[in-house]
């Protein structure tokens, strides 16, 4: 991994600020001394409608409410500093000359937008990836992804979401890591290099590490719901993704559209500058997500526009997304003396930072004539499969039902998101979501199942009615997808017959089933679990036949697979998988990759179990006694699967669990070695997971908490010994009696194996 240190350019006399905190370090600047000194020139030529003209970020299509018009005429003022929601390269260039050529200054336009999980190749959505439990295999992803994007004009990414979710019910569990800060940290990081690579320059793209902070905490699981998150669990779990992110040299944050504690955190000082630029040393961007800071209002926080933009500015937010608050209040404010123009100054310094460093005055413009040749690179599709099959994770094969055989002669593939091709690249795609339209060519899942047999299988389709909303979700709608009623009763039982005509008629059944797109992401919230429309009772109509049935989950979320858990005997988690999903899919089922990704959430039994995640506390009467207990009363409520699970097409055994030492003083560190021995016979890829769990101190803390993780490939029979280290970054904890960050003394259990509920168990103690 690339240090911090690596991103910046390592120049002696460059400033340095102390960053104080939880990994409290020396740090140097984040862009170059070079882009600061410019940066610094450039702001001296500046009037003061210049500068807030960078502060503004306006949309580059026409959208209702922002007037009606294109930004041209702002543009050519000086007026806007980022334009976003653009993906035409044409139309990026025609803004771009607006912006050289009729402004004063000429100062490039930063170009952003949501390049989620890449551009013309999509591939699987962050859930998935973060299921790879394979950091690398991102970055590599999010690289494809920023080469791509920069070849297209998009210089900046509203990218990595780092928000842990703890409820899926929550739509946007779809576009993060899951539940855990750990693994969530690791995610974070291989993206921001990803993206940016080891320094910003004309081939990276500046992330956007978002949303600052704790809306994947919203109440009810509702989107934009707000949240309510004791400092402690602020530090100790929300926080610590974005603070990786950080601290590995991310340029700019976006703030969240909730309110956080009764503020919101577009307007919170608190989150924007306490704790990101006091605390952590922040020296980058911070944008409001779209519309925040008009929203303000809406809120309830701000009386008005310009108290919004007062609010807004003075919390510690540089970039105004969308909503033209800045554009129209801030001037004003700084003429009245209610913000300084030093600090109004200092808001716009490291956009032009990140202007110079990206650079942009020297490469402002597309090459339009290389645009599709770059987005249609063999390579990014070949990745793309890799990577969506690395993805997918096992979760039932009784008695072998998977793999499959390749000499199958006759299957039938059901289910509405079957031959889909719009929904097995899930949300947030960038030509797909504005304007352009998609210009991708995805595999569904029957269609990567017939290429892999070929002519002499007969694989036959009976898809179903696409299950709808009841409200049309925002992405359904960017995407035209029109809402449909649900099924009547003489056509589900017409669904029903031709899919148990089908099964009866077939060796096989492999089922796809989930979730459109648009269920899943933002503003997409459910309140059950259910696999939505007829699905279930396609289902149960395939299995009740007798015939061998595979169950293929497309979706974004955990679902309410009960069921299917005790009646489906392979069930295959693909999630939303990306252009070459149906060719990854047919590469599991069929054996030619072996399955070794692993739940980055935990999987509720049902709706009613959410909030649902493996780190929470003991209780006074923990689950396991008997009598008075924390557990439901009508279901258990353990996971139906835990964090950190997935089978494999072979097993493993973790042995020989050792500490270096049986006692460490609190800023000691102690390793942890473990085997890993592939005791099946094919080759497989095990991830080993490491948990603690800290037995008393200042405060309870969690039942286990992941603190080390690898992803080994291991042939037949072939053993690995680990190593994990744990010192300071993994003991500590941010206590609610101190108020700081602490390795206190106490016993430490230690447990590593193959999931959260591993067995294998040493401990060690911390003293004074
Ligand atoms: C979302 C952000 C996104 C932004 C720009 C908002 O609605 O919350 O995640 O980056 O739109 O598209």
């Amino acid at each position: 991994m690339h240090s911090k240190k690596a991103l910046v350019f390592a120049v002696i006399g460059a400033a340095l600020v102390v960053a104080a905190g939880s990994a409290a370090s020396a740090q140097t600047r984040l862009y170059s001394p070079e882009a600061e000194q410019k940066a610094q020139a450039l702001l001296k030529q500046m009037t003061l409608d210049e500068k807030v003209g960078q502060l503004n970020e306006s949309s580059g299509i026409v959208m209702p409410g922002l007037g009606g018009k294109k930004p041209d005429e702002l543009i050519a003022r000086g007026g806007v500093g980022s334009i976003l929601w653009l993906s035409d390269s044409k139309e990026i260039n025609r803004l771009q000359h607006i912006a050289l050529e009729k402004s004063r200054l000429h100062i490039p336009i930063l170009f952003g937008f949501d390049v989620i999980h890449g551009y013309r190749t999509v591939f699987p959505v962050p859930l998935a990836m973060a299921s790879s439990w394979d950091p690398s295999v991102e970055e590599q992803a999010q690289h494809l992804a920023a080469q791509d994007a920069r070849a297209a004009g998009i210089e900046w990414t509203f990218t990595p979401m780092v928000d842990i979710a703890h409820d899926a019910r929550w739509g946007r569990i779809v576009e993060g890591a899951g539940e855990d800060p750990y693994l969530g940290a690791a995610m974070a990081r291989a993206q921001v290099h990803g993206f940016q690579g080891k320094q910003l320059g004309p081939d990276s793209v500046l992330v956007c590490v978002k949303h600052f902070a704790g809306y994947g905490a919203a109440d009810g699981g509702r989107d934009y719901d707000s949240s309510y998150v004791p400092e402690e669990l602020m530090h100790n779990v929300y926080l610590v993704p974005f603070h990786a992110a950080e601290q590995a040299g991310a340029g700019a944050f976006m703030s969240a559209y909730m309110d956080l504690n009764d503020v919101p955190a577009s307007g919170n000082h608190w989150l924007l500058t306490d704790v990101l630029r006091k605390d952590w040393g922040f020296q980058g961007i911070v944008l409001s997500d779209a519309f925040a800071v008009g929203s303000l209002v809406t809120h309830g926080y701000a009386k008005d526009g310009e108290d919004a933009a007062y609010k807004a500015i003075t919390a510690g937010l540089n970039m105004d997304m969308a909503s033209l608050t800045y554009s129209q209040h801030l001037a004003q404010l700084v003429k009245d003396g209610k913000v300084s123009e030093s600090y109004l100054d200092s808001m716009v310094l490291p956009i032009l930072e990140a202007k110079y460093d990206l650079e942009l005055f020297e490469h402002p413009y597309v090459d339009e004539s290389k645009v599709d040749a770059m987005l249609t690179r063999p390579e990014g599709l070949t990745l793309e499969r890799k990577v969506a099959a690395r993805s997918m994770v096992l979760l039932r094969n009784e008695n072998h039902a998977l793999p499959l055989s390749k000499g199958l002669k006759k299957i039938a593939v059901i289910g509405p998101l079957a031959d889909s091709t719009r929904d097995i690249e899930g949300g947030w795609t960038v030509e797909g979501l504005f304007g352009q339209g998609s210009k991708s060519h995805p595999v569904s899942v029957y269609a990567g199942i017939k290429d892999k047999l070929g002519p002499n299988a007969e694989v036959t389709l009976v898809s179903g009615p696409v299950p709808s909303r009841i409200y049309p979700g925002l992405l359904d709608q960017m995407a035209g997808r029109k809402m449909t009623p649900p099924p009547t009763a003489a056509e589900t039982a017409d669904w029903i017959a031709k899919t148990k005509a089908a099964a009866e008629d077939a060796d096989l059944v492999i089922a796809v089933m989930g979730e459109t797109a648009g269920m899943s992401s933002e503003a997409a919230s459910r309140a059950t679990l259910d696999l939505p429309g007829i699905q279930q009772q396609l289902l149960e109509a395939a299995v009740s036949t007798g015939k061998p049935v595979v169950l293929v989950l497309e979706n974004g979320r955990p679902l309410d697979i009960r069921w299917a858990s005790e009646h489906v005997p392979a069930i295959l988690e693909a999630w939303y998988s990306g252009t070459e999903g149906g060719n990854a899919v047919a590469d599991v089922l069929f054996g030619d990759v072996n399955p070794g990704g692993k739940l980055p959430v935990s999987w509720p039994q049902t709706a009613g179990a959410e909030p649902l995640f493996y780190n929470h506390n003991l209780t006074h009467e923990p689950e396991d006694r008997p009598g008075f207990t924390s557990r439901y009363w009508d279901i258990s409520s353990k996971p139906l699967y835990p964090f950190g699970y997935g089978l494999s097409y072979t097993t493993f055994k973790y042995s020989d669990l050792r500490l270096s030492k049986n006692s460490i003083a609190t800023d000691g560190s102690n390793e942890v070695s473990v085997n890993v021995t592939n005791t099946g016979s094919v080759a497989g890829d095990a991830v080993a997971q490491v948990y603690i769990h800290q037995r008393y101190g200042s405060a309870s803390r969690p039942v286990r908490q992941l603190k080390g993780f690898e992803r080994i490939a291991l042939q037949p029979g072939e053993t690995k010994t680990l190593k994990f280290s744990l010192g300071k970054d993994e003991l500590q904890f941010w206590s609610p009696q101190s108020k700081e960050w602490v390795v206190e003394p106490s016993m430490f259990d230690v447990w590593a194996g193959g999931d959260s509920t591993a067995s294998l168990h040493a401990e060690f103690s911390v003293t004074q």
